[in-house]
């Protein structure tokens, strides 16, 4: 029965639906060509121009004209990810960098600052330690978004944006978005928060002050493993920008294909996050019980670093990605992967398969990690889908393979 306090559901107005409701129908429309209930995939690179087209904008995005600048496919996931992640509009891209490129090349011009979390994906970190600085003359500081005094300190006049995750790759660090984004506006600086680990409705970080949210639609969004594609979602004035510079005129457009399997792997989002949620809580207190594991590192152990700041922030649950390393050296950390018969060793995450890829405890960017991760390496698990006793007896089983049975 419809409470008074809520307008009737309807699907073909879901910003006004559940959560579950909105993944299933956000986007989706009955095709008027074919009365398909999906929308089929629509492969054209080209469409039929009108009869006079001598005014339409080569660059436009809402009109059929190229596959560059829009399709059926990407526009209906662009609704889509808009209502999950209650944003204005969204843009849809190649892949995850593709997106964190977009915001980057979009919003920042010769001599702009940049903040940026001293944990974030290894693209980001490459782009604002060489490429951005060296093609472009864009400086970025490199901060501890944890501390927010840090944060404060490394602000400046021509700081034009903060780049931060909700939760970091790989050491899992939560910032708490909100007051990084009241630091940021206060400089007049815009916010963008790459969301990949904490999807809704784990997190919308557009609810928390953040201007813009990144995705590496590879991982949970999809969920299957299958595709690669990336998003941004914000306002509709910054999203045009977007897609008129980093789509339509520097070309990250994701193929209609892609879109439509994103689409379709999108629709369990809310019943696969909770799973992931599930299994990786049973499985982290299972690593942190057990002797032979030399760290464990996930949010939603007390004994995280921002433990409490997590359960402040996340709704639901913490997630499916942790790191953590056994109690040896590089040798036994492989040595312990490769007895994994469930788990597979490969990367990406956010699958509906668990997957583990060991990390060595070398490079520039794991000067920034916690002393653990640079002691033992860290092995970065996303806990998939499979039962959560399977995944416990296979680490319990190669617990056992590599330091013998306790
Ligand atoms: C946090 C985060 N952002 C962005 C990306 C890049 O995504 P993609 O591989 O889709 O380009 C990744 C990939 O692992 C990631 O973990």
């Amino acid at each position: 029965m419809a409470t008074a306090s809520r307008p009737r559901p309807d699907k073909h107005a879901p910003a006004e639906l559940g959560f579950a409701s909105q993944a299933v129908h956000a986007g989706n429309a009955v095709d008027p060509g074919t009365r398909a209930l999906r929308t089929p995939i629509v492969m054209a690179n080209s469409y039929a121009l009108p009869d006079d087209p001598s005014t339409l904008s080569w660059s436009g995005t809402d009109v059929p004209l190229y596959t560059r600048n829009g399709g059926v496919n990407q526009h209906g996931l662009e609704r889509k990810l808009a209502v999950l992640e209650r944003g204005e509009d969204a843009v849809a891209l190649a892949s995850g960098v593709a997106a964190l490129h977009a915001v980057f090349f979009t919003l920042l011009n010769p001599g702009d600052h940049v903040v940026v979390a001293d944990i974030a994906y290894e693209a980001t970190f490459r782009l604002f330690s060489e490429l951005l600085p060296e093609k472009f003359g864009i400086t970025a500081t490199f901060v501890d978004t944890s501390d927010l005094a840090a944060v404060r300190r490394a602000v400046r006049p021509e700081t034009r944006l903060v780049h931060i995750e909700t939760v970091a790759n790989p050491t899992t660090r939560v910032t708490d978005v909100d007051a990084v984004a009241a630091i940021a506006h206060e400089a007049g600086a815009l916010v963008s928060i790459d969301n990949t680990f904490t999807p809704p409705p784990l997190f919308r970080p557009l609810e928390h002050g953040a201007d813009l949210v990144v995705h590496s639609l590879t991982k949970y969004i999809n969920g299957h493993g299958d595709a690669i594609s990336g998003a941004v979602i914000g306002s509709a004035a910054l999203i045009r920008r977007l897609k008129l510079d980093a789509m339509v005129d520097a070309g990250g457009v994701i193929s209609p294909f892609n879109a439509w399997l994103v689409m379709r792997g999108s629709v369990t989002l809310p019943l696969r996050i909770r799973q992931h949620s599930e299994s990786a809580l049973a499985v982290a207190e299972f690593l942190e019980r057990d002797p032979r594991v030399a760290f464990v590192a996930y949010p939603g152990l007390v004994s995280h670093p921002q433990h409490e700041l997590a359960v402040r922030l996340l709704d639901g649950g913490f997630g499916g990605m942790m790191a953590f390393a056994v109690a040896g050296d590089k040798d036994a950390q492989n040595r312990f992967v490769s007895r994994l018969r469930v788990i597979t060793s490969a990367v990406s995450l956010g699958h509906d398969e668990s997957l583990i890829v060991h990390v060595d405890s070398s490079g520039p960017r794991v000067a920034f990690y916690p002393e653990e991760f640079r002691t033992f390496g860290h092995l970065r698990f996303s806990v998939g889908l499979e039962d959560a006793r399977d995944l416990i007896d296979d680490l319990a089983a190669a617990l056992d393979d590599t330091f013998g049975a306790r």
